[in-house]
């Protein structure tokens, strides 16, 4: 099963969207692997946002990621990478279509609400940089067959 890095931002963080966030991506049957609340810092966002960090809004984005503890989760399933990006939906809030995360519950291009990794090799590289060995978990949820055709899984 792929797996894929998403960080619940602190726009998400102070308006109380954690559980209607997590709900969304339970819902659709994805499989919770990993999960916990951290402190961002200027290193870790330099390094996770190095094809930023020469944009005009970099200190706004820098100061954004840094407002609230984010919650990181790392979400697996068949094409978790491709299905979690589309639920996430357009960078921009105002743009992503209705029924996006980003679509339901943003109307900016900055406070949009979640990341979500942008291909397989960049989930990888994002989960290695937001968990610590042992941080991320393998296990094959009971009711897996209800989410999936035994062809597929
Ligand atoms: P980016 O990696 O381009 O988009 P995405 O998050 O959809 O993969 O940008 C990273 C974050 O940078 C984005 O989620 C919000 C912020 N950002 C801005 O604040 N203004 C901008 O014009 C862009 C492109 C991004």
């Amino acid at each position: 099963m792929e797996q894929t890095l998403v960080i619940i931002k602190p726009s998400a963080v102070h308006r109380g969207l954690i559980g209607d966030i997590i709900s969304r991506f339970q819902n659709k049957g994805l499989t919770i692997t990993g999960l916990k609340m951290m402190q961002l810092d200027e290193e870790i966002l330099r390094e996770h946002y190095s094809h930023l960090t020469e944009k005009p809004f970099f200190p706004s984005l820098l100061e954004s990621m840094m407002a609230t503890p984010v919650i990181v989760m790392c979400l697996e399933g068949i094409d978790a990478v491709e299905v979690v990006r589309l639920m996430t939906g357009a960078t921009n809030g105002r743009k992503a279509l209705p029924g996006t995360i980003r679509g339901d519950l943003s109307m900016s291009g900055q406070e949009n609400i979640v990341h979500a990794s942008d291909s397989v090799e960049n989930g990888r590289i994002e989960l290695a940089r937001f968990f610590k060995p042992g941080e991320i978990f393998s296990y094959r949820p009971a009711n897996l067959r209800f989410y999936y055709a035994p062809d597929e899984i």
